[in-house]
């Protein structure tokens, strides 16, 4: 049966999936690709735009601007006092394959936190700690054996189900069952289709559910006591998106599923995998470039940037929120209005103050100090980075709202140095999410970063660029770019009429 003629647009819409590269009679004419963003999504996608493409590719030349000097987004270090350390994403989860691949591929190597597990914890409500794991690890002759290790931390372990009970075991199981779904997109092209909305992608993985309520509401049907909830938990949502358990199942998930064992980073810092992924996927590299324009015409988009220049591009992606930017497209999208919760992150050389916690020595002020809601408490979290001596420590602060001076004076008894930065770190987090589409228009604008209103990690970045990688292919495959079908004469932006000759 041949279809009508007029109608090749429509077909190769519903060729979508079908499409095969060679039904064309001459080869298509590559498309220029411009990814806007150098973090782990648009580095991922270039990776897998690259290792994803048939011969002969479909894609030519790889643009990728970046406003800043440095590639890797929220990946960044900070130098403080001679030492370096991870100033935004930090913790790489033992599960997050795509991250793990990376770091292989490109030879870098893992540094596993294994100091964490000695690290000791204390819960502050703003007048005392309410809970308070044993902290022996301070030059205690004894900790440099492992046997007195294990027991301090099994200590620990019945400290905490002292307090928590079975409930503890009940959150394991949510995140267990969040991560086992989260796996299916590592399956293979066999049994994951390529998803052309984040509603679909998430329903597939059986995870959308988790986007329509608080992480506190699910959390109480799994069982879970409320002092866990209020305590553990949101200690734990904090330190991780500094927010409250009325954050989204999903993030809320992932936010848990930050805090088990196992977890790694990046020697030498994660934003290394930005730039290895860059630099082995043949990408024209644009530092320092800022867009600020974008307008379609017909077949392909102008990009103009900060540098007065402008670019052609048959594809256009979006590898960065676009909430607190101010660019101009044109036409004009639309995508839903989303707050992104930003995180002050301070770091400090110096010592912590004991009476600010009421406490009398500095050895009694835990290593990791979480907090629960309460307005009146000024910080999200303090964490000891490196211990240099029994007075020279270096710590790191999460914090809603700047620190200002006065603060870091009563928190502080010694400060040396100080670094503060104010990352729009992630999404605010309000259940039910209502999801950007990932194709911002019907031609060629694609939106990664829409994907982060599930949830948002480096892995995450990866998984949503995968499919992007696909999705993207798929469409410029089957020929699906342009209103003006057939009026151009490249392959790659004219309808291809042999589509339907032998269907
Ligand atoms: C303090 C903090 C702690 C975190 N901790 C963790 C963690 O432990 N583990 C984890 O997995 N995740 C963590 N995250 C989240 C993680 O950092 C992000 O989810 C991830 O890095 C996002 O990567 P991305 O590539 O999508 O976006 P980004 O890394 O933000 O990259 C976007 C890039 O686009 C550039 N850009 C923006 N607009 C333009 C323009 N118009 N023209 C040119 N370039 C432009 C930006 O400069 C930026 O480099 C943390 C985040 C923060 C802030
Ligand atoms: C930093 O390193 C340099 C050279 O190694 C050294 O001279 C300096 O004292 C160090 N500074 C601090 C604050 O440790
Ligand atoms: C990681 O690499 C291994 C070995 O090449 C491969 O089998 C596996 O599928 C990769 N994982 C992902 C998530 O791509
Ligand atoms: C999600 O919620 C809908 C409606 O409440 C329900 O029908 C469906 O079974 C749920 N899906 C999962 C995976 O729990
Ligand atoms: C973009 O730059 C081109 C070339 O300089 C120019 O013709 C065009 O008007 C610019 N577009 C916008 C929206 O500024």
């Amino acid at each position: 049966m041949t279809p009508p003629l007029v109608l090749p647009c429509l077909l190769s819409l519903l060729l979508l999936s079908l499409s095969s590269p060679s039904i064309s009679s001459s080869p298509p004419a590559p498309a220029t690709v411009c990814v806007v963003g150098s973090g782990i999504s648009g580095s991922s996608l270039v990776h897998f735009l690259r290792k994803y493409s048939p011969e002969p590719s479909p894609f030519g030349t790889i643009r990728m601007f970046e406003k800043n000097a440095v590639v890797g987004g929220r990946m960044a270090t900070v130098t403080i006092a001679n030492e370096t350390f991870e100033a935004g994403a930090s913790i790489i989860h033992p599960m997050n394959y795509h991250l793990s691949n990376f770091t292989s591929l490109l030879k870098l190597r893992r540094r596993i936190s294994e100091d964490d597990d000695d690290a000791s914890l204390g819960i502050w409500n703003g007048e005392k700690f309410v809970f308070k794991t044993l902290n022996l690890n301070w030059d205690f002759p004894l900790m440099k054996f492992s046997l007195v290790k294990k027991i301090v931390s099994l200590l620990n372990a019945v400290k905490l189900f002292w307090r928590y009970g079975f409930s503890l075991l009940r959150m394991q199981s949510f995140v267990e069952a969040t991560l086992n779904n989260f796996l299916k997109y590592y399956e293979s092209f066999d049994t994951r289709p390529v998803f052309g909305r984040v509603e679909d992608m998430l329903k597939w993985s059986g995870l959308y559910n988790l986007t329509r309520r608080s992480l506190k509401d699910e959390l109480v049907d799994a069982g879970l006591s409320s002092l866990l909830i209020q305590e553990l938990v949101t200690v734990i949502t904090r330190i991780n998106y500094g927010q409250s358990t009325s954050m989204s199942g999903l993030a809320g998930a992932v936010s848990l599923a930050g805090s088990g064992g196992g977890l790694w980073s990046v020697e030498g810092g994660n934003w290394q995998m930005a730039a290895g992924l860059i630099s082995t996927s043949n990408v024209e590299l644009h530092l320092n470039e800022e867009i600020l324009f974008v307008s379609h015409h017909g077949t392909y988009y102008e990009l103009n940037s900060t540098k007065r220049n402008s670019y052609k591009c048959h594809v256009t992606v979006f590898a960065t929120p676009l909430d607190e930017l101010d660019i101009n497209f044109y036409p004009p999208i639309s995508i839903p209005e989303r707050k992104l919760q930003h995180t002050h992150t301070t770091f400090i050389r110096g010592l912590l103050n004991p009476p600010y916690f009421g406490l009398r020595t500095i050895r009694e002020v835990p290593d990791l100090v979480g907090t629960i809601e309460d307005p009146n408490i000024p910080f999200s979290c303090i964490s000891v980075l490196r211990k240099h001596n029994d007075d020279d420590i270096t710590y790191k602060m999460f914090s809603r709202k700047p620190l200002d001076e006065n603060l870091l004076d009563q928190i502080f008894s010694i400060r040396k140095a100080t670094i503060r930065i104010d990352w729009a770190a992630y999404p605010h987090y309000e259940p039910p999410e209502i999801f950007a589409p990932f194709m911002l228009d019907d031609w060629h604008l694609y939106y990664m970063n829409t994907f982060e209103s599930a949830a948002s990690a480096m892995e995450t970045g990866a998984v949503s660029a995968e499919n992007m990688a696909r999705l993207i292919l798929s469409r410029v495959s089957a020929g699906v770019y342009s209103h003006v079908c057939g009026k151009e004469s490249s392959a790659f932006s004219g309808c291809n009429g042999d589509l339907h000759k032998d269907s």
